[in-house]
């Protein structure tokens, strides 16, 4: 009762506060400088020396650190380049469509362009799909005007953050922290030679006995001969699970599940837990570095999954590393002919030193043993930090321990999503449709959880009670039983890490039961993390898995009744497995109309691709329809609210 009258006070149009220059992060509180420098003196420091801030792991939030993180986010390469480039391919696979890529952006003539197409000069092979000669694809790439090469991507094939999320607008202007939500990853991903070293992302188990054929024989990890899938057959079945991805999804995790994810926006400040479900939670920006530190490290790091693949894939470390070499898209790299090795022998006898393959720029975190043996944590949950050397020349990301990741922080967390200039919420908040539709929001109970003014309450809700697809809600529960308590070294600690260096425990009251257990919500069953509502406008379709989704033209709305005029519209079938964008006043619809959503749900579940990736855009029911006492205006003008929610909700 009382927090129900607490927020009816405040006004849903407001905007929200911004991320504060000059005062600290202290483990995802925001601190004054004065109270800063209380728990500095606290813990007997000196108040005048800034080295004692980091020694306690606050963070001072500056313009500089700022600047820093927004040109590692633009430029700075992820993955390390023996496993992205040399065992993936992600380069080569680029190469097989560089001359359409050049022609294509030749052909704009220094314009920019928000979705740069293709055209295919020859047959194009993937998996078992064929696309012909003269196939136009949207790529979904971003170019700036003046550019050569898309936002976000380098012409060696090295990808940045922006890749995903920036956008351009219309005149060209860059969007940071909106997603790209149509950019053809699955099919880029897919280009690649070796796409199938990703397998643990998906459920493949390379021992199924239907990839057999010219696999070469191996010796586990127990000292058996085992024979390896058919490098060719895993890679299609591989390539064809890929394809089943609808654009602007894209899968993180080797967690063994089909659960791709919609790519978010990231105007991150206070909209902690990150990623759909909320894993993480701690550490230096209330999780905010700790899934920075994951792109570098556990999700892009394909190798280093071998070290749990055993507790968490069932699949031998062995096996894992001859699966993923056997194939590499460097023919030298790939296991020898004519002779049976063990892969991990074969690996450190191509490159003996791991800090120039998988360990690129990474370093263990404190007290998690020791690669290839490292235990995950809440705060990396492969056990590894990305950490440049300090004085590494010539990279951005270099400085002391875990600045890169810190630095991102400062700087998404300055992000805030650009205003709606649509007519259409010019006309909303013109005719009062806007401050209507607030009035629904919270009459609807939709404020309990989506509490103004991030629109969110940074809980974890438990899959039976939020009931959208469980797929992605799991995918850190096989880590549970294996976590050890979250530690960092102290943030003016040099790299390489000296012997003497200080570490600090990452707290975790309130999010964890343990430091060693995942976050409330997420046990037993997994959970989702009440999404913020800021920049919906740009961030169509609506749920992670994207699955409330409706194209443009699809739906006839009046103020009785709502037709749908194109049923080939509704669904991910009808836009991004079609890499067509959804429309967001449509989708919003579809989210919050009981009667709509179980038609979008259907032609989901009627399309066998998206139904083996997990993706159907059921559960949350929280409903603002006839049934649920609202009108068909009312519903719009809760729609329009939505899309209002912008950097100033309430005026233009
Ligand atoms: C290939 C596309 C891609 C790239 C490149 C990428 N991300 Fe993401 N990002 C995603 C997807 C998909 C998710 C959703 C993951 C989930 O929820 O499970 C995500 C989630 C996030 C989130 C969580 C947002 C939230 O509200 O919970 C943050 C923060 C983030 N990414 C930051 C980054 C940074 C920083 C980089 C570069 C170091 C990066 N990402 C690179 C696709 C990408
Ligand atoms: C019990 C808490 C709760 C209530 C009540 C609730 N939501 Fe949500 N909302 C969530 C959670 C959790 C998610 C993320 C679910 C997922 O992605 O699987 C979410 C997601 C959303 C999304 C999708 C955001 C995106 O970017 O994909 C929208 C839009 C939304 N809610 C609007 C509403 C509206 C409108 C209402 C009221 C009718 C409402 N919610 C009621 C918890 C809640």
């Amino acid at each position: 009762m009382t927090s129900q009258t607490a927020f009816a006070k405040i006004d849903l149009l407001q905007p929200a506060p911004t991320q504060p220059l000059g005062y600290y992060d202290y483990f995802g509180k925001l601190l004054s400088p004065q109270e800063a420098l209380q728990v500095v003196v606290n813990k007997g420091l000196n108040p005048n020396d800034p080295i004692s801030y980091q020694r306690v792991g606050a963070v001072k939030i500056t313009k500089e650190l700022v600047a820093q993180g927004e040109d590692i986010f633009f430029n700075r390469k992820i993955g390390d380049t023996f496993g992205l480039q040399g065992v993936f391919g992600l380069g080569q696979g680029f190469t097989k469509i560089s001359n359409e890529l050049g022609v294509a952006i030749a052909s704009l003539q220094g314009q920019p362009t928000t979705n740069l197409k293709i055209t295919l000069q020859n047959d194009l092979t993937v998996g078992s799909r064929t696309f012909p000669q003269g196939t136009v694809i949207s790529t979904g790439l971003k170019v700036q005007r003046g550019q050569v090469v898309p936002l976000g991507n380098a012409p060696n094939g090295d990808i940045t953050c922006a890749i995903c999320h920036a956008s351009l607008s219309n005149n060209g202007k860059i969007l940071a922290g909106v997603p790209n939500g149509e950019l053809a990853i699955s099919l880029l991903i897919a280009l690649s030679p070796n796409t199938a070293a990703g397998f643990a992302r998906l459920n493949f188990n390379p021992l199924d006995p239907q990839y057999k054929g010219n696999g070469k024989t191996i010796i586990d990890s127990k000292g058996n001969k085992v024979e390896l899938p058919d490098p060719e057959k895993f890679e299609k079945a591989f390539d064809d699970a890929v394809l089943d991805v609808p654009f602007g999804n894209f899968e993180s995790s080797p967690d063994g599940i089909r659960n791709t994810t919609q790519i978010p926006n990231i105007f991150t400040f206070k909209d902690h837990p990150y990623a759909a479900d909320g894993q993480f939670a701690v550490g230096p920006f209330a999780g905010l570095s700790a899934i920075n530190n994951a792109v570098h490290s556990s999700e892009i790091n394909l190798l280093a999954a071998a070290q749990l693949s055993a507790e968490t894939l069932g699949i031998d470390p062995e096996v894992y590393i001859g699966t993923f070499l056997q194939n590499a898209a460097v023919p030298s790299l790939r296991l020898p002919e004519g002779v049976i090795v063990k892969p991990s022998e074969w690996l450190r006898k191509l490159v003996p030193n791991s800090t120039q393959a998988e360990l690129e720029d990474q370093i263990p975190a404190p007290r998690t043993r020791t690669y290839p043996n490292l235990r995950p944590s809440l705060f990396t949950y492969n056990g590894l930090v990305f950490s440049p050397n300090t004085q590494k020349p010539g990279d951005i990301a270099s400085g002391p321990f875990l600045f890169a990741n810190n630095a991102m922080s400062a700087f998404q967390n300055s992000l805030v999503p650009p205003a709606n200039q649509t007519s259409e919420n010019w006309q909303a908040l013109n005719s009062n449709s806007v401050k209507r539709g607030a009035k629904v929001f919270e009459k609807a109970n939709c404020a309990t959880c989506h509490i103004p003014p991030f629109f969110t309450d940074n809980k974890i809700y438990p899959i039976d009670e939020i009931r959208t697809n469980p797929a992605r809600a799991q995918s850190r529960l096989g880590l549970n039983n294996l976590l050890v308590p979250p530690k960092l070294y102290t943030f003016n600690t040099p790299v390489p890490i000296p012997a003497n260096a200080e570490v600090l425990d990452v707290p975790t009251q309130g999010i964890s039961d343990s430091p060693t257990t995942l976050p409330k919500g997420i046990l037993p069953k997994g959970g989702y993390k009440t999404t913020s509502l800021r920049g919906l406008y740009l961030s169509a379709p609506y749920l992670h898995d994207g699955g409330a989704a409706v194209r443009a033209g699809s739906l006839k709305v009046d103020s009785n009744a709502i037709a749908v005029v194109d049923k080939s519209g509704l669904g991910l079938s009808g836009t991004l497995s079609l890499g067509i964008p959804a429309d967001p006043a449509s989708s919003l619809r579809a989210l919050v109309d009981r009667d709509l959503r179980a038609l979008v749900v259907k032609a989901n579940k009627a399309n066998p691709s998206l139904v083996r990736s997990n993706l159907d855009g059921t559960g949350h029911y929280f409903y603002v329809d006839r049934q649920a006492g609202f009108n068909s205006n009312q519903q719009t003008d809760l729609i329009n609210f939505l899309l209002a929610l912008d950097d100033n909700p309430g005026s233009f």
